[in-house]
């Protein structure tokens, strides 16, 4: 990660640690190096990423977002009792604003808000769009990549801080990932602190499935956005039209995987390496884990994080979760 730059506009303050070009391109060339291929999904957040997703958030088929809003504003009420008072909020992966307002809206004085996106236009968006709703708030943007930096926290206010990790992103680490991941927070977190986390539950593999192929075709484009981004920033060349977007629910590891499959036979040239792709093969780009509440519980207290709270849906789809550190 290269040094902080801060920069102030009218909308509030912004620290860029700049998550370099350098490590995308070499997360590119290793994970196109390997059998079989891949590419972490953080990597499909530029300036369009950010904004098809934020597409996708709107989508019949994309239960997620509509379902973690509808727990947020139901049970407002007692999130808002579990976070408490005067507390700072930490937003992983804010994406937009949509959340932040309906959670801010509830709490009681909240002191600072620092939303923190691997996209800097996401936390732009977010920083300038919410300091017309909350005037008074002091928030303090972070662009970083969360799980390239173990002490992101130490740009946050001080005084008691809950940390924020909303639409099941959560879901997009390997199980080994989480575990680290949770694991830091914990060694971050003191004693008064929370994180709140969202978590999409198993559910009909046809409900999972449609929300990652919609029918307007949304979610095929964020993902081949992968292979543009590349060709705009690593001067690949991708034809992206030799490509096409699959996803489907692995069932045996509770995970919608999505997918770039390769149309036909192909060598591509990326950032002055040749990669071969042969008609069938995919590069995998996304893993969206499914979770069984029972099942969080237990990998948390594993990270040493204790579960206090849960709210779900009448549907049972998806779940936000209250945890602090383990036997504090
Ligand atoms: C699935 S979206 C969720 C957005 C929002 N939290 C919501 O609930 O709708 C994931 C968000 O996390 C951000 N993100 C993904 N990986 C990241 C990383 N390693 N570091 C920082 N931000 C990341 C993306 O840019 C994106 O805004």
């Amino acid at each position: 990660m290269k040094r902080a730059m801060t920069k102030t506009d009218n909308s509030g303050m912004i620290i860029d640690l700049n998550p370099s070009l350098a490590s995308f391109q070499k997360d590119v060339l290793t994970g196109l190096s390997r059998n079989p291929k891949v590419i972490a999904p953080k990597h499909f957040y530029d300036e369009r990423g950010s904004r098809l997703f934020n597409t996708i958030t709107t989508l019949s088929e994309y239960y997620p977002t509509r379902t973690e809003k509808r727990i947020l504003r139901d049970q407002s009420a007692a999130i808002a009792a579990a976070i408490g008072t005067s507390a700072s909020l930490v937003e992983l992966g804010c994406g937009s604003e949509e959340k932040i307002e309906l959670l801010i809206s509830a709490v009681p004085m909240v002191k600072s808000y620092t939303p923190i996106d691997i996209s800097l236009s996401a936390v732009e968006d977010t920083v300038s769009k919410l300091k017309i709703v909350c005037p008074g708030l002091h928030i303090y943007g972070l662009c970083a990549d969360y799980t390239s930096s173990t002490d992101f926290l130490q740009y946050t206010a001080s005084g008691r801080r809950v940390i924020l990790f909303l639409g099941s992103t959560i879901g997009n680490f390997e199980e080994l990932e989480r575990h680290m991941f949770l694991e830091n927070l914990r060694a971050q977190l003191s004693p008064d602190d929370g994180i709140l986390i969202g978590i999409d539950l198993v559910k009909e593999r046809a409900v999972l499935e449609a929300a990652y192929n919609d029918t307007s075709g949304v979610t095929a484009e964020f993902n081949l956005n992968m292979l543009e981004r590349m060709n705009r920033e690593l001067g690949a060349a991708f034809e992206v039209e030799k490509f096409r977007h699959t996803a489907f629910f692995n069932e045996e590891k509770s995970s919608i995987e999505m997918h770039l499959e390769s149309i036909t036979d192909q060598i591509v040239e990326v950032a002055g390496k040749s990669f071969t792709f042969m008609a069938g093969e995919t590069v995998h780009t996304e893993n969206s884990y499914k979770f069984h509440v029972e099942a969080f519980e237990k990998e948390a207290l594993e990270a040493g994080l204790s579960l206090k709270k849960v709210w779900k849906d009448p549907q049972g789809w998806f779940a936000l979760t209250y945890l602090e550190a383990a036997g504090k």
